[in-house]
C-alpha cells in the first residue's frame, strides 16, 4: 500500500508492504550512485539486497548504538560521496534503525546542498514514527539532535517482513512508539494493543501510526505546533534517556515511562496494563531530581515552565505549559519507589 505524505515540493509517499525491499530496483530510482548507509546490528542481507538493485553502490557501515550519531560520522559520509564523484543527480539511502536514517539523512541534507534520500527502516522504532517526517540530525558534545534539517525523503520503504531478525527488546521499543501515537490520536488503535498480540498485527499497527504521523506532519512540518504533539512522553522520557545507568535503557522504554506522569489516572491504569503487556518498564528508580536536571538542561524553558504534552482521555492530548516543579510532582506521584 502506498501512504501520501503532501507536502507540495517536499512531498514523499511511503510503501508499506511485505517483501518490497527485493522491490526496490522497482520502486526506487537505483539508476546512478546510491550511498548505502546501514550499521553493524542491521542483518548484511538487508542493505546487500538494496546494493544488488543499484547500478553502482557505496556501502558504509557505521558502528551499532546512538554514539555513531556523531560530527566524526556525519563528515565520513560527506568525504566517502565526495570521493566518490556523487554528484547532485546521485542518492543516499538509509538502511537500518534511526541512528542510520538520522545521520545519512543530515549528510544527505547537506552534500551539495540537498541530494535525493530514501529511507529503509528495518526497525518497529524507525518504521512507525522516525522514518517519516524528515527530521534528521546528529549529536555535538554530548546533546542530542542539536544539528540538523528537515530533509524529507523521496521514498520511504517499509518492509515488515525485516521485523522478522528483530530481538524482542526491540520490538518492545518500537511498540512503544506506536501506543503513544494511539493514545494521543487514535482511541480504537489503542485497543488493538489491550485486546490482541500485537505480533500478529504489525501491518495494522504501523500504518495506524503512519496515517496519524502523515496528518500531523502535513499540518505542520517544521515542528511549530501540533507536531510537538509526537513528542508526548518524551519530556521525560529524554530525562530518563540521558542518565547513563549501568541498565541504560533504550528511547522507547524511556517514552513508554515518560508517557505515564502525563496521563489523567484512568488513562494511566490502562496504559500501565497495555506497557506490561508489551514487556515494557512501568516502574522507574531514577531519582527524581537527577530526571529534572537532565530535563531541564535538555528543554528551553519560557518564562520558568516547559511545553508538556497531556493525555486526560485515550485517543486524545494537549499542550500545556509547566513548571518543573509540576512535572516533578508528577514523576514522584506515579513513581514512588523514586529517590526525591
Ligand atoms: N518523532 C517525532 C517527530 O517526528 O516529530
Amino acid at each position: 500500500m502506498l501512504i501520501p505524505l503532501a507536502l507540495k515540493e517536499n512531498s514523499c509517499d511511503i510503501v508499506l508492504e511485505r517483501g518490497c525491499l527485493a522491490e526496490a530496483g522497482r520502486l526506487l530510482d537505483l539508476k546512478r550512485r546510491v550511498l548505502i548507509v546501514t550499521d553493524t546490528g542491521v542483518p548484511a542481507g538487508y542493505p546487500r539486497m538494496l546494493s544488488a538493485q543499484c547500478a553502482e553502490s557505496v556501502t558504509v557501515t557505521l558502528p551499532e548504538g546512538e554514539d555513531s550519531k556523531s560530527t566524526d560520522h556525519f563528515l565520513l559520509l560527506l568525504r566517502r560521496m565526495l570521493s566518490e564523484g556523487f554528484t547532485r543527480g546521485d542518492c543516499v539511502a538509509a538502511v537500518g534503525g534511526g541512528m542510520p536514517g538520522d545521520v545519512a539523512g543530515f549528510a544527505s541534507a547537506c552534500y551539495m546542498r540537498g541530494i535525493d534520500f530514501y529511507n529503509i527502516p528495518t526497525t518497529l522504532l524507525a518504521q512507525v514514527d522516525s522514518s517519516v517526517g524528515g527530521k534528521t540530525a546528529i549529536d555535538l558534545d554530548g546533546i542530542k539532535n542539536v544539528i540538523g534539517a528537515f530533509h524529507q525523503p523521496r521514498r520511504v520503504l517499509i518492509d515488515p517482513d525485516t521485523l522478522g531478525t528483530l530481538p524482542d527488546r526491540q520490538w518492545s521499543n518500537g511498540l512503544a512508539e506506536a501506543v503513544k501515537m494511539a493514545l494521543c490520536f487514535d482511541a480504537e488503535g489503542f485497543s488493538l494493543f489491550e485486546r490482541t498480540d500485537p505480533r500478529a498485527h504489525v501491518t495494522e499497527i504501523i500504518e495506524r501510526a503512519l496515517r496519524i504521523k502523515t496528518r500531523v506532519v502535513e499540518q505542520d512540518e517544521k515542528d511549530q505546533g501540533l507536531r510537538q504533539t509526537l513528542n508526548f512522553g518524551h519530556t521525560l522520557g529524554h530525562g530518563i534517556e540521558s542518565l547513563h545507568g549501568e541498565n541504560r535503557l533504550l528511547h522507547g522504554e524511556c517514552v513508554a515511562l515518560g508517557m505515564l506522569p502525563m496521563c489523567g489516572e484512568a488513562v494511566r491504569e490502562r496504559l500501565r496494563a497495555v506497557l506490561e503487556k508489551l514487556g515494557l518498564p512501568t516502574r522507574c528508580v531514577a531519582p527524581a531530581s537527577a530526571v529534572m536536571r537532565a530535563l531541564l538542561h535538555d528543554k528551553k524553558m519560557k518564562n520558568g515552565a516547559v511545553s508538556a504534552i497531556l493525555c486526560d482521555e485515550i485517543g486524545t492530548c494537549r499542550v500545556q505549559t509547566m513548571r518543573p516543579e509540576e512535572i516533578r510532582a508528577r514523576y514522584l506521584s506515579t513513581f514512588p519507589e523514586a529517590l526525591p
